[in-house]
């Protein structure tokens, strides 16, 4: 099978090779996938590096979602052969490979009215997205969401699934064209954050209050920042680093505002309580149904083509979600 290979660390562009390689042998626990369709991740670009949290043994294939048909099933899953997908992949045989490996507990059979490039991209972003509004933020319908990175991957669904929830939602965007995309995806207010000063907008539109939750998969500044406009009994959510700078959270200013400083990483669950990703995933297959959950896709991209995809992904050239047709 055709897959993309890391066989040492360092920039996507230097170190992804299409290579002919070995199917991948699903271990008791997992299944292999033909994948139909993968998306890409802004952690891909980190995995490369080895600059992730996870650092898969070289050589591996990133990817880190997939959607496709069950071609191998291990002895104690609950998955059958023949089975469609949508699946969180398990390193080190990632998505972006003709197979794949994902653990049975990540594998959510899809229907047919879910087309495999649309399923593809729902795992990592909504899901993220899920976890992070409800299990860690516990937004609440008539709340304040402030979103970054609005017409990004995590950040696009955030604003479908805050909207859904019954927030009021002011999301951020780098440039005219992504802040008018964050309006389409539903945000009432929409703020251009590298030309305007988004502390005062929140400030202003929500009567000095503040936002009650903040999704932030920007850090860095923008993380800085949003601390001036967080409310009373806020939480603000740390979900990225895209900026490339960690920021500190002084924890006086925590107190004196009474605000929470709430860590997300979704893909924790999976192991620590899978039962939140499930019912995150039943949720959002209903969302689909409804209509709400509709990723933004604006690129298709073939494995030749997934080093140049992933510079532009990193680089602020992309938005929602890029997926790969192996
Ligand atoms: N916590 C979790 O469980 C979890 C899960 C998935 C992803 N993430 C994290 O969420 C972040 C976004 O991931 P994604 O895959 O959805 O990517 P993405 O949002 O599609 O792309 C990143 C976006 O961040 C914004 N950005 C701001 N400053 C940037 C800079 N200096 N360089 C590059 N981009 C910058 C850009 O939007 P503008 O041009 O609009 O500023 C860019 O489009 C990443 O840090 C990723 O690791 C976390």
């Amino acid at each position: 099978m055709r897959a993309l290979r890391v066989h040492e660390l360092g920039d996507p562009a230097d170190v992804l090779r299409v290579e002919e390689t070995e199917s991948p042998e699903p271990g008791p626990l997992q299944v292999r996938i033909r994948v139909a369709a993968a998306a890409l991740n802004f952690a891909d670009d980190l995995v490369c590096k080895g600059r992730y949290q996870e650092k898969p043994e070289l050589p591996f294939t990133p990817g880190m979602e997939v959607a496709g048909e069950i071609v191998a099933a291990g002895r104690e899953t609950n998955c059958r052969v023949g089975d469609r997908v949508m699946a969180l992949t398990a390193p080190p045989s990632g998505g972006l490979a003709q197979e794949a490996l994902a653990n049975g507990v990540t594998s959510w059979p899809i229907g047919d009215n879910l087309a495999d490039t649309e399923a593809a991209a729902i795992p990592v972003a909504y899901l993220t997205a899920h976890v992070g509004l409800h299990q860690r933020g516990a937004l609440r319908s008539g709340e304040v969401l402030l979103v970054h990175a609005g017409a990004g991957g995590v950040g696009s669904a955030a604003i479908q699934l805050g909207r859904a929830a019954g927030a009021m939602v002011i999301a951020t965007a780098g440039g005219a064209e992504k802040v008018e995309l964050c309006r389409q995806l539903g945000a009432e207010i929409a703020i251009d954050y590298r030309s305007e000063d988004f502390v005062s907008i929140v400030n202003e539109a929500t009567g000095g209050l503040g936002a009650n939750v903040i999704y932030d998969p920007v850090g860095g500044d923008v993380f800085d920042q949003s601390r001036q406009c967080i409310a009373f009994e806020g939480r603000l959510l740390v979900i990225g680093f895209a900026s490339g700078r960690i920021p500190d959270a002084p924890a006086n200013h925590a107190l004196v505002k009474n605000y929470s400083v709430v860590g997300v990483y979704f893909g924790r669950y999976a192991a620590m309580n899978p039962r939140v990703l499930d019912h995150a995933q039943a949720e959002l297959m209903r969302l689909h149904g409804e209509g709400v959950v509709r990723p933004l896709i604006r690129a298709k991209v073939s494995l030749d083509e997934v080093p140049a995809a992933l510079g532009q992904l990193v680089g602020r050239g992309t938005v929602g979600k890029v997926v790969v047709i192996p």
